[in-house]
């Protein structure tokens, strides 16, 4: 599973062929093995946590910033997955719409 999801960031971030779909696809199948979407969603910025850790002081401020934008692009194809409701049942802010 960990090897799954980093995978499909490598494909998140590059051709984007599958992983959009992908992410989507398994907040929808996780939110039915009781993982709702928001703990799901905190799988990658643990991911990001790891690598910050491991890299320590070669992390750099461009990373921090692309990391950001990586995960709540993520956050948003996570979010569309459920429209109009979080796992609590509350209304999603901006969703974005697909390119
Ligand atoms: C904290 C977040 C997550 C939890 C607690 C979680 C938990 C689980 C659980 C309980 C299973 C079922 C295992 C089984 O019964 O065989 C599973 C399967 C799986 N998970 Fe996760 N997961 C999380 C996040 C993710 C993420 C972010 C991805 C990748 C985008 C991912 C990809 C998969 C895949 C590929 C499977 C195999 C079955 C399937 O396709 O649903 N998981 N996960």
């Amino acid at each position: 599973m960990l090897a799954k999801a980093i995978e499909a960031l490598f494909d998140f971030i590059g051709e984007r062929r599958y992983a959009h779909m992908m992410i989507s696809n398994e907040a929808v199948t996780h939110d039915g093995y009781e993982v709702p979407p928001e703990i799901f969603g905190r799988f990658f910025p643990a991911i990001r946590q790891a690598v910050r850790d491991l890299l320590n002081e070669a992390w750099t401020q461009a990373m921090d910033t692309a990391w950001d934008a990586l995960i709540a692009e993520i956050d948003g194809f996570i979010a569309r997955a459920f429209p109009g409701r979080t796992a609590a049942g509350a209304p999603i802010g901006v969703v974005p719409t697909l390119a």
